[in-house]
């Protein structure tokens, strides 16, 4: 990585680990999806991977709902590995948290096999091409059968969308602002950070959405099967998508 290359910082983690209870659209609902997801198939998943596992509470949620599994978080935050850690409480024991750049190779070619993969809010970072490669090198990396789950933004194809999700997202902060808060001190500081993807003042070059067709087709491309819209809230979507059993 050059230095010039924006990245995600440790004042974005600050930034988050602040706010994001109240940023994140339903997030309780989303986790639930996804962990309802690895865990309703014949065959429960013994390794998960949370890609950019943040301050852990996907991890956290899969930990809880089976004894048995074990989950590696990778993220590239020392601070959100700490958190991670700190998160899974007691069940740390079966957690490994690694550092790793998303963007980069090695780890995925280091990687032992998951039975599914799991990422939030993260791979938006990356540009379409290396979102296309992201879902080749999953797909080589889950067992037959295994299944990734990916909740993220995803970038409206029309300004009609557009409109409508930067809408609905502030709609979502709101509401969750007066829930948690009890006042709109979330949407004040959503605003004041300029977080709404879909209606910037002075767009973030570090998101790089890409529209919800592309991303199917890179995932079908990348041979998964089933590959599908689970929910979507905000421009906020959860896939599901299936390596095919052997
Ligand atoms: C918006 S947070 C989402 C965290 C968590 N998955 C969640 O949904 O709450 C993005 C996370 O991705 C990590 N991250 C961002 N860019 C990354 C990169 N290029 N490589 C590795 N981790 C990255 C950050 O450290 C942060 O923990």
């Amino acid at each position: 990585m050059t230095a010039d290359i924006p990245q995600w910082n440790e004042l974005d983690t600050a930034a988050f680990l602040a706010e994001g209870d109240v940023f994140v659209p339903r997030r309780e609902e989303q986790i639930r999806i996804v962990t309802d997801r690895l865990f309703e198939g014949k065959t429960r998943p013994a390794c998960v991977f949370d890609l950019c596992s943040g301050e852990g509470l996907m991890t956290k949620a899969i930990l809880d709902r089976d004894p048995d599994v074990k989950v590696t978080a990778y993220d590239a935050s020392p601070g959100m590995l700490k958190a991670t850690a700190k998160t899974a409480g007691d069940a740390a024991t079966r957690l490994t948290a690694r550092p790793f750049r998303l963007e980069e190779l090695d780890w995925r070619f280091h990687a032992e096999p998951a039975d599914a993969v799991v990422s939030s809010l993260a791979v938006h970072h990356l540009d379409g091409p290396g979102k296309a490669r992201l879902f080749r090198d999953l797909f080589r990396i889950l067992t037959p059968g295994g299944v990734f789950v990916l909740a993220d933004l995803v970038e409206p194809a029309s300004d009609a969308a557009r409109r409508s999700f930067a809408r609905q997202w502030e709609h979502e902060v709101e509401q969750r602002s007066l829930a948690l808060r009890g006042d709109s001190s979330g949407l004040e500081r959503f605003r004041a950070l300029d977080w709404n993807h879909y209606d910037p003042r002075v767009p973030d070059p570090l998101d790089k959405p890409s529209t919800l067709v592309e991303q199917t087709d890179w995932l079908r491309d990348a041979g998964f099967e089933q590959v599908d819209l689970l929910w979507c809230v905000a421009g906020h979507v959860i896939l599901s998508a299936v390596k095919p059993a052997a």
